[in-house]
């Protein structure tokens, strides 16, 4: 019998593999074009709401194209948002009509999806969220989210919370039900009192596993990612999840149980600063600072969700565009030095970048350009059987360089032909140096 801690490793065996997945965040709120949360933002009842229900009509979807742009960028995974907290679904609920099927599309979206994914053999990922701001039976006046905080109508209002229970754990059962095998499973979030049993977690989870008995599982259901909830405890419950989800914010190290042992975990991330479609927002990180984070969660032995938001006819846009095809010029030659990699073992961090390890290669990933050789510290010449440039396969030679005789007990590997000269790196956003090690 596996505990807890074995399963949740033997589960996540390929995600700690595939270490780069695809977020997508689309729904009704693409139309406003301002965020995922602009119903409670603007404080916009159902009916108000109800506009982008009667406008939805994206007829470029094509989810081959986003299949196709995620395994271009080196993505092995995607999750999409099947239901956001506005509740509007992306799939055919039979359950609710607030749903794609019963929109000028008519179509259901996951499906196309599902299929698209596996066509590219993409692990597939579905977003579900815990919050509903549709739903009759969902908390109104005193919940600080909700569109419905603190208007008059609803402060006596009687609710029948175990009625909207019900309703969203048979829509969680659709999903894991209708759809084929699910590879991950993405709930979103508890906050306050709503969490863990306050969802019936156990009986969700216990049905969850029943259909889909290796899903990969985020830790949401008692936490909104700022906490790292019952995974890391001696005693994980049955709804801790697989893996901590840390959002906008990259942990310093990796993460370990109180037992010391690591656990995984997947930083999301926006492109700009909105996960919904937002034309107005331009504040995209460079493609450079994005390839350097995916280097830099894997380095610390987590995976990295990065985030596009299509727009409303169901298309990605130009900048998230851009980036895409920036990992997939980088992917294209340095894959293999993050799939399958992870924590370099027994290695400082170095002062010009990061290692990624698998087995017995290393990765170092230079994004500061040395002066004349780059310092190895820590890693003893005689453990190096060889070195080359994971672009090209060239060789890169140890120095012996007169430069390097003062410190002896870090091997200096050289760019170029003369060991003491300064050479430009040949990747300006990440150098990635092979080095093949003895056992
Ligand atoms: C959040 C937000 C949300 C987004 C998610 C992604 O907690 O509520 O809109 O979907 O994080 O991690």
């Amino acid at each position: 019998m596996l505990n807890s801690y074995e399963k949740i490793m033997e589960r996540t065996k390929w995600f700690r593999q595939d270490r780069f997945g695809l977020f997508i965040h689309w729904g009704l709120y693409a139309i406003p074009g301002r965020g995922e949360w602009v119903k409670t933002y603007e404080k916009m009842t159902n009916e108000e709401y109800n506009q982008y229900f009667e406008a939805f009509n994206p007829t470029e979807y094509d989810p081959k194209k986003w299949a196709k742009a995620a395994k271009k960028a080196g993505m092995k995974y995607v999750v999409l948002t099947a239901k956001h907290h506005d509740g509007f679904c992306l799939f055919d609920s039979q359950y609710t009509d607030f749903k794609s099927t019963n929109t000028a599309i008519k179509r259901d979206l996951v499906a196309e999806y599902v299929e698209a994914l596996r066509e590219e053999e993409l692990k597939v990922g579905l977003y579900f969220s815990l919050i509903d701001w549709h739903h009759p039976d969902y908390p109104k006046y005193n919940d600080w989210h909700h569109p419905m905080r603190g208007v008059a109508t609803y402060q006596n209002e009687t609710i029948d919370f175990d009625n909207y229970l019900d309703f969203m754990h048979k829509q969680v059962e659709e999903l894991v039900t209708n759809y084929g095998k699910l590879d991950i499973l993405w709930f979103d979030f508890s906050y306050d009192e709503m969490t863990g049993e306050k969802w019936q977690a156990e009986k969700l989870m216990a049905m969850v596993r029943k259909h889909q008995p290796d899903v990969v599982i985020d830790n949401r259901l008692e936490t909104s990612g700022e906490a790292f909830g019952s995974i890391v405890s001696a005693q994980p419950s049955n709804y801790s999840g697989d893996f901590f989800s840390p959002e906008q914010l990259l942990p310093p190290e990796g993460i370990k149980n109180q037992a010391g042992q690591p656990i995984p975990w997947e930083l999301c991330i926006t492109m700009n600063n909105n996960w919904g479609y937002n034309p107005m927002d331009k504040d995209y990180k460079s493609s450079k600072t994005l390839i350097r984070k995916l280097v830099e969660c894997v380095s610390k032995n987590g995976n990295m969700l990065l985030n596009i938001g299509p727009d409303a006819k169901g298309r990605i846009n130009q900048e998230s565009f851009a980036i895409l095809n920036d990992f997939e010029q980088w992917m294209n030659d340095h894959d293999e030095s993050i799939t399958g990699c992870g924590k370099a073992n027994d290695l400082p961090k170095p002062e010009w970048g990061y290692y990624t390890q698998n087995a017995n290669i290393l990765y170092a990933h230079v994004f500061e350009q040395p002066i004349g050789p780059l310092a190895m510290v820590g890693l003893k010449k005689d453990k190096i059987k060889r070195a080359s440039l994971l672009s090209d396969g060239s060789e890169i030679k140890i120095s012996n360089s007169w430069t390097t005789k003062a410190f002896d007990d870090v091997t200096y590997l050289e760019f170029g032909g003369v060991s003491h000269y300064t050479y430009p790196l040949p990747n300006a956003i990440d150098t990635v140096i092979k080095i093949e090690l003895f056992d």
